[in-house]
């Protein structure tokens, strides 16, 4: 099996798509369905922005110095992803603005998948090339073994204070 790091990161961005159009076309009334949903999409969002966070991130800044504004931009719509998240994390389903917030959500990570598929992975290729690419995919793989699957886990939270705080 490949260990090419954009290529695992578009499985997870498929992943996370498909979750997201079955949220939209769940209805009005299937809140136990769309609080189920909401529920995985937290999950594989967290996991998700840990490894890129952690392990893709820092590694293309530090080895293709000319897309550090790409990355700095990436983590800032991370962390506005991050604070919607824990919002929906400690909100009740039937909650007025449940679905209002998911919605918001929806739109903001779709608009940097979009961003990351259509013009930050070409660069990163060509950038880097097949061979770091699967090195830093292998990472990515170690990284997701003990990667957080709640906000609330303090691996998780420590992003989202520092980005308030530093
Ligand atoms: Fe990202
Ligand atoms: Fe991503």
């Amino acid at each position: 099996m490949s260990t090419d790091a954009i290529v695992l990161l578009k499985q997870d961005h498929k992943e996370i798509r498909r979750l997201f159009r079955e949220f939209q076309q769940a209805g009005e009334d299937a809140t136990a369905r769309k609080a189920k949903l909401v529920d995985d999409i937290i999950e594989i969002l967290t996991v998700h922005t840990y490894i890129e966070n952690e392990v893709m991130y820092p590694r293309v800044r530090e080895l293709l110095p000319d897309l550090e504004d790409d990355v700095l931009e990436s983590y800032e719509e991370h962390h506005v992803a991050d604070l919607l998240v824990v919002e929906l994390a400690g909100m009740n389903p039937s909650a007025e603005r449940f679905d209002a917030k998911t919605t918001v959500l929806i739109e903001s990570v779709t608009h940097h998948i979009e961003e990351e598929e259509q013009d930050w992975f070409p660069k990163v290729r060509d950038g880097l090339g097949r061979k770091v690419l699967q090195q830093i995919g292998a990472e990515m793989q170690e990284a997701r073994k003990k990667a957080p699957r709640r906000p609330s886990q303090p691996s998780a939270l420590k992003k989202t204070v520092d980005a308030v705080l530093s």
